[in-house]
This record gives C-alpha cells, sequence and structure tokens, in this order.
C-alpha cells in the first residue's frame, strides 16, 4: 500500500477524523407515558457522574432547603428530595463546552399529587439559568423528561431540578446529558433524510411482449415533494403577477396571515364578508396549491370586541355558527384546519364553556369536514422552554383530552407547533420536543416558521429547517411569510421589491436540495433502472433509441413500509 503515499495517509488521517466524528447516534427514543420503572439512562448518562444512583448519592448535591437520600423500589435506585422547603431540590455540577449541542433526559416522579417539574441549567458566566427541560410529573410512576441546551462560550454549569409543589418528594433517576458535536448532529440529520425522506425507485422497462430492454433512456423529473414546504401569505397574492409566479414556482401549500380569521370576515357582528379569503382560496386552487385554514376559533385578546363580551350561551351559539360558516364555505378545498387556535395560552372557551369545548369543537369541525386534518396550533413549545403553558406534555395532554371525548377517538389530529422563534434557537431541544410529540402517532407541521429580525436570520431559518426535514414525525412546515408591500417587521422571503431576502435563498437553496428532479440514466441488461429518490410525484420518461418510442409515467414515490418502488413500462 505504500504506492498509495501522501493520499493514502491524507485518507486515513481523514477516516481516522471520520470515526473520531461519527461518534454516538443520536438516541431518538422518548416516553410520553407514566412509567412504573424509569428506563436506563440515555448515552449511559454522558457527562452525568452516577446517573442511576447506583453509588448513593455520590457527585449529587442538596440544592436549596431540602434532605436528600437515595432508595430502592423493585431493584431500582433513585434520589428523592424530601422535607422541603423550597422548589429546588438536586444538582450537579459540570463543565459546559463552547459550540457543542447537548440533549438532556432525566425521569422523575412526585411523592403526591401532580405538578410540572423543571430541570434548568445555571451557566457560571452569562449567570444565566435555562430550561433544559420539563414534564408534568405524577405520583406512582415516573415521567420522561427530555430537551436540550446549546452553548456559544465554555462554562461550569450546574444541572437543577425544581417543582412547585413542594408538599410532595420529588424523585430523580437516569438522568442524561450528552454533547455532540455540530458536525455530529448534522451527520444524524443527514443519515435521517436518507432513510425517512427517501425511497429506492426501480424502473423496470420491456416491450410489450414483456422482453426486457437494455440500454432504454430513462428521465425523471420531479413534480412535487411529498413533504409539505408551504408559505404564509397575506392578501398581496392578490395583487403581484411576479408574486404569484415566485409563490407557486416554489411552495405545494399555502395559509394565510389573516385573512380567513373570524375577527376577518366579520368586523361586525352578523357582517360577514369573504370576498379576500374567496379570492385567495380561488387564487390556490386554480394554481393545484392546498391551502391551510387559518383559523376557525380563537381566544386571544385580540378578537372581536363583540365577541369577547358575548356571555357564555351566545359566545358557544355564535361559535357554533361561525364554524358552520367558514367551514361548509371551504370544506373539501383545505388541507388543514387549525381549529381552536392557541388554547393552551389562550383558553377561553374552556374557561367560559366548560373543560369540553376544545374537544367538542374538533368534534363539530371533523363532521363538517372530513377531508382536512383538524389541527391544534401553539406558539413557544418548540422556540421557549421556559414558556410553562405550552410544554411538550402539555401539549400532549390537550391532545389527549380532546381525543378522549366520546366520538373523537378515531380523530387524527395534526400538531401545529408555531415555530416564532426569537434569537438564537435550542436546536437538541427542537429535536428532544420532535422525539416527545411524535410518540403521540400525530403528523407534527411547523405552521408559522419564523425568526426574528436579526443579523443570523437566515442561518437560523436554516438550522430549523434542517432540523425539521430529517425528522421523522414532522411532515410539513409553512415558513411565514412570502411577501408584504408593505414594511415588513418579521420575516419575508421577499423584501419590497419583490426580490429574494437572504431568508429567500436559504428556502430557494434547501427546494433545490431537497429535491431529485432531471435524473438521466440508462437500463441495465435486466432492463431496470435503480435510483434513490426523495419522496414525491414524478414523471418518469422512458425513451427506446432503438425504435425512437418513448412513454411518460406518471409515478408516485411515497412513504411507505417496502423501502423499494417498483415501476414497469412497456414501450
Ligand atoms: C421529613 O420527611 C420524613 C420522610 O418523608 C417524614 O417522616 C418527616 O415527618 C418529615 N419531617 C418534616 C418536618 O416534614
Ligand atoms: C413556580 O412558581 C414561580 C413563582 O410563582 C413561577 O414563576 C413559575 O412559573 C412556577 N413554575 C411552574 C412550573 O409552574
Ligand atoms: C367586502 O370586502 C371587499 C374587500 O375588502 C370590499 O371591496 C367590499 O366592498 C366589501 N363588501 C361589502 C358589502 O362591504
Ligand atoms: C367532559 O366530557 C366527559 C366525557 O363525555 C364527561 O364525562 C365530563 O363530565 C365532561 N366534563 C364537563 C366539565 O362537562
Ligand atoms: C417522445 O414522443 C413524442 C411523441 O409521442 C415526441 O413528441 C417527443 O419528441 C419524443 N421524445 C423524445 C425524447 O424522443
Amino acid at each position: 500500500m505504500a504506492t498509495l503515499g501522501n493520499n493514502g495517509f491524507i485518507f486515513s488521517l481523514f477516516l481516522a477524523g471520520y470515526l473520531v466524528h461519527a461518534g454516538t447516534p443520536y438516541d431518538y427514543s422518548a416516553t410520553i407515558e407514566c412509567l412504573k420503572q424509569p428506563l436506563d439512562p440515555q448515552y449511559g448518562g454522558g457527562l452525568i457522574a452516577n446517573p442511576g444512583f447506583d453509588k448513593g448519592i455520590e457527585a449529587w448535591k442538596v440544592d436549596g432547603h431540602v434532605e436528600i437520600e437515595t432508595r430502592e423500589s423493585g431493584g431500582n435506585k433513585f434520589i428523592v428530595a424530601y422535607n422541603r422547603t423550597t422548589p429546588f431540590t438536586v444538582s450537579q455540577s459540570f463543565h459546559l463546552k463552547d459550540g457543542l449541542f447537548y440533549a438532556f433526559s432525566a425521569w422523575v416522579q412526585l411523592s403526591e399529587g401532580s405538578d410540572i417539574v423543571v430541570a434548568t441549567i445555571y451557566n457560571s458566566v452569562k449567570k444565566t439559568v435555562s430550561t433544559v427541560g420539563s414534564v408534568i410529573a405524577k405520583s406512582g410512576c415516573w415521567s420522561m423528561i427530555k430537551g436540550g441546551l446549546t452553548v456559544d462560550h465554555n462554562a461550569n454549569a450546574v444541572l437543577h431540578f425544581q417543582s412547585n409543589n413542594t408538599r410532595s418528594e420529588l424523585m430523580v433517576d437516569s438522568v442524561s446529558l450528552k454533547e455532540f458535536t455540530k458536525y455530529e448532529w448534522q451527520e444524524n440529520r443527514l443519515k435521517n433524510i436518507e432513510k425517512v425522506r427517501k425511497r429506492t425507485l426501480r424502473v423496470n422497462v420491456a416491450n410489450k411482449d414483456g422482453k426486457k430492454i437494455g440500454g432504454a433512456k430513462i428521465n425523471i423529473q420531479q413534480r412535487k415533494l411529498q413533504f409539505v414546504i408551504g408559505c404564509a401569505t397575506p392578501s398581496s397574492i392578490l395583487m403581484s403577477e411576479s408574486y404569484q409566479k415566485w409563490f407557486v414556482s416554489r411552495f405545494t401549500t399555502a395559509v394565510f396571515d389573516n385573512e380567513m380569521k373570524w375577527y376577518y370576515v366579520e368586523a361586525l357582528q352578523g357582517r360577514e364578508n369573504y370576498s379576500t379569503p374567496d379570492a385567495m382560496v380561488k387564487f390556490f386552487e386554480d394554481h393545484g396549491i392546498d391551502v391551510r385554514g387559518h383559523n376557525i376559533l380563537w381566544g386571544a385578546d385580540n378578537i372581536q370586541r363583540w365577541l369577547k363580551d358575548l356571555p357564555p350561551r351566545q359566545l358557544l351559539s355564535e361559535s357554533v355558527r361561525r364554524m358552520g360558516s367558514v367551514m361548509s364555505r371551504y370544506a373539501g378545498k383545505l388541507v388543514a384546519w387549525d381549529v381552536v387556535n392557541e388554547n393552551l395560552h389562550h383558553p377561553l372557551f374552556e374557561e367560559r364553556l366548560g373543560k369540553n369545548a376544545s374537544a367538542i369543537f374538533y368534534k363539530i369541525a371533523s363532521s363538517l369536514d372530513s377531508r382536512a386534518t383538524m389541527f391544534l396550533n401553539e406558539y413557544n413549545t418548540l422556540e421557549h422552554p421556559g414558556d410553562m403553558a405550552s410544554i411538550p406534555s402539555k401539549y400532549v395532554e390537550k391532545l389527549q383530552e380532546i381525543k378522549a371525548f366520546p366520538g373523537n377517538e378515531e380523530l387524527v389530529i395534526g400538531i401545529g407547533l408555531q415555530g416564532h422563534f426569537d434569537g438564537h434557537p435550542n436546536i437538541p431541544y427542537v429535536r428532544a420536543v420532535f422525539d416527545l410529540l411524535g410518540e403521540t402517532k400525530m403528523p407534527i407541521w411547523l405552521t408559522e416558521l419564523n425568526v426574528v429580525s436579526c443579523s443570523k436570520q437566515a442561518y437560523y431559518l436554516e438550522e430549523i429547517m434542517r432540523e425539521a426535514f430529517a425528522h421523522p414525525a414532522v411532515k410539513g412546515m409553512m415558513i411565514w411569510i412570502g411577501w408584504k408591500p408593505e414594511r415588513c417587521n418579521e420575516m419575508c422571503l421577499l423584501n419590497y421589491k419583490l426580490q429574494n431576502s437572504p431568508s429567500g435563498d436559504v428556502v430557494d437553496k434547501l427546494l433545490a436540495e431537497w429535491k431529485t428532479t432531471n435524473l438521466r440514466g440508462v437500463t441495465d441488461n435486466a432492463g431496470a433502472f435503480e435510483v434513490k429518490v426523495f419522496h414525491g410525484d414524478y414523471d418518469v420518461t422512458v425513451y427506446n433509441p432503438d425504435t425512437g418510442a418513448n412513454v411518460t409515467k406518471k409515478v408516485k414515490v411515497y412513504d411507505d413500509k417496502s423501502e423499494k418502488l417498483d415501476v414497469s413500462i412497456s414501450l
């Protein structure tokens, strides 16, 4: 092998580097049920010393006014904080490194009641406390916290577990904090994309008598990506032909900024005006673009004054009238409805009409439109680990509550995660939330993805889009927003002159990267040509140079259990 010389040497260095970097694969497993026994710590605990408490309380500290000890149940050891007078319980110190991603997980239980248990990490350099994960913990069983953290400098840090319910003992077990380089993180994504977004297409060419044709030329054109990449737009879509061209040549799905909202079409009670959303729905219908219905009901503060002040009985009848009005108008034309928008943050209907209000509205909605998927749509679940109103376990609880209502058991409820990121996204936390919510087996969409205006806006957008595209539980993402003719204060993919913004360039780059198209090939002696393509709709053209005959076949290469899709074409 000496003849390899320098190249061989460099190649082995590269291999060595690769092996070091390839490191541990990310552990996608997550548990949303409360279990009799906790599972083992992920990655053997990673940075955490004595993660399963097999060595008693070694490496752990009393944190606040509590006492701690280890106990054992069914052969499993864990730590208990008891006689508590403060939310804090136990802690452990370690060192965090600049530029790494940290995946976090732990299992917790309370001795009585139910309360949110929060894991935080204190950063000694920045003197900040970050929430790395949280869960609604219960008594009698163990709940998993899954989350994460990023740091942009070296720092000593302290992990804390806290819960406000100080009457209860807090038990902790199977703690894990595992570091990943950005390279490893990206490798995991690429591996996953190969697995969850692509499939092998085998084109088998034969003549009318079934004789296989070798040397036939194949051309594969993608018409549509199966994974949904859509965009939000205001009514500006009706105003500019060049914006229309830009939109329809990129996106398969659209959602309206405000134009379908109740306050938009019925600002004054009883005076509905659908002319704008009608025109927008028609435009997208004419161009074969799917539309999400955003939204039917919304309990936020900025709803119509007349609605806010209604007594419960009228609030209910007006809400049902609204559902009938907008849904009968667009039923069958839309792919999704945000039924009760942001009901974790704005539980107006639950407060005024009772605990089952949303469950009842989802039931009515599904009976009014059986084609579209009914979505929950919430903010901060991905963006702000510290917002306790919409943490993953609150989301799961709401979803399960709606599905448990008589008649809703079989309902597919879409998990809408808005994704309005302000500044530095916590990417490992985002992945952990996908892992957890994915366990519901309901489809996850990013419904309103944008990043606040900042110097790294486009870079952060790219990171989040890559993260979402690589995750098996995510089925779509809607970018917020295309073009605003007036000043754009948030994130617009086009500037006011209708030129791509840096974020628009990122979207274009990724759309091109996630597309298999203009692909040429030649069948082998067995008459077959095989290639791995992104899930989607394709035109496959076969040309027989011997006879001059050609045939084009429409092929749907969709996500499926079987790895290979065989398509036979005869000419
Ligand atoms: C401290 O905890 C122990 C064990 O749970 C309990 O028996 C004892 O009453 C507690 N003491 C106080 C002062 O709460
Ligand atoms: C615990 O209480 C503090 C102070 O009232 C509050 O800010 C925090 O949100 C509470 N935490 C949880 C998880 O409810
Ligand atoms: C309905 O809205 C459209 C668009 O804003 C407007 O042009 C039209 O005058 C409105 N119709 C009525 C009856 O108010
Ligand atoms: C909610 O619905 C469930 C199932 O029908 C019922 O058992 C429960 O009493 C309802 N709760 C309220 C507050 O109406
Ligand atoms: C395929 O056939 C059509 C007519 O059937 C013809 O117009 C076209 O040029 C052919 N394409 C090629 C590549 O030969």
